[in-house]
């Protein structure tokens, strides 16, 4: 089915249907898991089928508890749950180069592309969709008109609860049970690497407690412009 007819059939579709689509169509798919609330994507993706594919990246500067909870979401859905981690050279050689906290002084852009573009490229090598936690609410500067269904280079790219709110996210992990980073219980909510995360304020809206150093709107860590969305981004900016 071409792009534009999917993005019809399934922009008013809740989350669950979306997934299903998607698993049913796609037999080299896989979920790509943060270790934040977007395990509601598993939730719904095991109660569908039981072998999904999932998938973290492990930038090595992971806070503790987010640690704790892949294993713990492991154990609970007892699912595969695959890590990739970023190239060691690489990393040794910022490292040595520049020190554990470059970012703060020239950016997170070049941490970002060794610890999580670098390995996502290596976890989507494979694949022929993939699908993601994105929600339009996250990062208005960013998301606000995206898809539930894209082109992402070669790749389809399902973003199932791109419609629903921070809060319904949270519905649904409360409605569902679904276990959750001990993290947002300490006033964190989008919840990324450790040194690069911090809590928010009541009224802050979630993506202020990522790169808060850095003034770029934006913020985004890479992972969602590869080549197709960098391109329509770039479109839409001239
Ligand atoms: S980010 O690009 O700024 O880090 P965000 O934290 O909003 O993204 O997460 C959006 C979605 O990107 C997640 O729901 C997940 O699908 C994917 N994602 C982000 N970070 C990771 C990660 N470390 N491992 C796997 N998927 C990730
Ligand atoms: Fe590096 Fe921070 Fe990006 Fe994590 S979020 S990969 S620590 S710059």
């Amino acid at each position: 089915m071409e792009i534009e007819e999917l993005k019809r059939k399934l922009s008013g579709e809740e989350p669950q249907k979306i997934i299903e689509y998607a698993l049913n169509n796609y037999k080299k798919i896989a979920i790509s898991f943060s270790g934040a609330e977007d395990v509601a994507l598993i939730d719904m993706a095991t109660k569908i089928k039981g072998d999904v594919n999932i998938f973290t990246l492990d930038t090595g500067r992971l806070h503790p508890e987010t640690y704790e909870f892949l294993d713990r979401v492991r154990d609970h859905y007892n699912i595969n749950l695959k890590t990739y981690f970023p190239d060691a050279h690489a990393v040794e050689q910022m490292v040595n180069k520049k020190g554990l906290f470059s970012f703060y002084q020239d950016g997170h852009e070049e941490c970002c592309g060794i610890r999580k573009v670098e390995p996502l490229e290596r976890a989507l090598s494979s694949l022929d969709a993939w699908v993601t936690g994105q929600r339009r609410d996250s990062n208005p500067a960013s998301r606000a008109s995206l898809p539930v269904v894209q082109k992402s280079g070669r790749l389809i790219k399902f973003n199932p609860v791109a419609n629903w709110s921070l809060k319904r996210v949270w519905e649904y992990i409360r409605e569902n049970r679904v276990p959750y980073n001990e993290l947002h219980k300490r006033g964190f909510v989008s919840v990324g690497c450790a040194p690069c995360t911090r809590p928010i304020l009541p009224g802050q809206h979630e993506r202020e407690g990522r790169w808060w150093w850095e003034t770029g709107e934006r913020k985004e860590c890479g992972i969602h412009l590869t080549l197709a969305d960098s391109l329509s981004t770039t479109r839409k900016r001239k």
